[in-house]
């Protein structure tokens, strides 16, 4: 059986990466899979987080999933920490992970930075709870963004492992599922950096709540080079900005990259800026007024999760009793 599972973390600013390289995904996945799709708040919590703005973040995400089309009647909507399994499997599976295979994750390294011995346990140990968000579930297929691979393949490595520690195939060894042409959406400001909720510039990215103003400025702002666009990939190799455009640009058309050179080829910037700030409009601001809609009825969302986090319940305690009987640990 396929079962899909992925997460977004409720930390503000929800943007046009997460959208293009999870949230849009997602939505067409729901015809063809089981799917469930968490708000993965105790992935928050390893950063520092204002408690009220938590909440709100948490309930914004929400919104932002069924704005977006993801159907609740098809697909499991929950947050993370009221299904008690994710943490419990998080200690079981941590004794299961070598500090080696920890060492090497570039997202530890770049956001615990040069202060590293102030760095939490948690933000060391996300991708084991990552891995038993999906393990729980024993989910078949993971959708992200390619920020995500490496933590994806660490939970290909725990299941497998697992699996030859007690001899038989318990775990599904999770796919990823990195695609679209906008798997890793850049900051408006350099090309060469992600989009990123923490970026000190607001002017970096497009929020999935800004108005039609604010979008159309910000993309007027975007950074690009003084020459007219390319007609080959070749050519965007050395001019990141452009790709990146042209990239989300590709992804919201839903139309390959090499049909977008050849409409494009020779335009200048101005006139291709207000070409993308119309699409981005029309894709984005629909969303955003739902959202808006939604997060008027609060009751309705937490009846969402509500619902969503009994049926997760349901499955994820059934494979932890299994896990801990596999390991084990007596149940009394
Ligand atoms: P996060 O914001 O870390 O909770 O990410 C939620 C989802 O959005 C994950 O699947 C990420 O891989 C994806 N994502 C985050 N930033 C980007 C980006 N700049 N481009 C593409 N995907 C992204
Ligand atoms: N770590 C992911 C991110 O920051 C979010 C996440 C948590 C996730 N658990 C997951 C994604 C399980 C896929 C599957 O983007």
């Amino acid at each position: 059986m396929n079962r899909i599972f992925s997460g977004v973390q409720p930390t503000g600013n929800l943007h046009l990466g997460n959208y293009l390289g999870a949230i849009k995904n997602w939505v067409s996945l729901q015809k063809d899979f089981e799917c469930i799709f968490c708000i993965v708040d105790l992935h928050a919590i390893t950063i520092k987080q204002n408690p009220k703005e938590l909440e709100n973040n948490t309930l914004e995400v929400t919104a932002a999933y069924l704005a977006s089309g993801i159907d609740p009647e098809k697909t499991l909507i929950f947050n993370q920490n009221s299904v008690s399994a994710h943490s419990e499997l998080t200690w079981l599976l941590s004794c299961f992970t070598p500090l080696g295979w920890l060492n090497r994750m570039t997202q530890f390294k770049e956001k615990a930075g040069k202060k590293k011995d102030n760095a939490v346990l948690g933000l060391y140990s996300y991708p084991v709870l990552m891995a038993s968000d999906i393990l729980a579930y024993k989910a078949t297929h993971v959708p992200v963004g390619e920020d995500q691979k490496q933590h994806l393949e660490l939970a290909r490595d725990i299941a497998g492992s697992f699996n030859k520690i007690y001899n038989k195939e318990f775990f599904p060894i999770p796919e990823p599922q990195i695609f679209g042409e906008a798997t890793r959406v850049m900051s408006l400001r350099d090309g060469k950096n992600k989009m990123s909720k923490s970026d000190d510039s607001d002017y970096s990215r497009i929020n999935i709540t800004d108005n039609k103003d604010l979008i159309n400025l910000k993309i007027q702002k975007a950074k690009t080079d003084p020459y007219p666009l390319p007609s080959k990939k070749e050519e965007l190799e050395n001019r990141p900005e452009v790709n990146n455009l042209l990239g989300i640009y590709s992804a919201l058309k839903e139309e390959k990259l090499d049909k977008i050179l050849n409409e494009m080829a020779g335009k200048e910037f101005s006139e291709f800026k207000k070409i993308l700030a119309e699409l981005v409009i029309s894709k984005i601001e629909p969303i955003s007024k739902k959202m808006n809609d939604l997060l008027k009825n609060k009751d309705y969302l937490k009846k969402i999760l509500k619902d969503g986090k009994e049926k997760a319940d349901d499955i994820s305690s059934k494979n932890l009793l299994e896990i801990k009987k596999t390991i084990g640990l007596l149940i009394i």
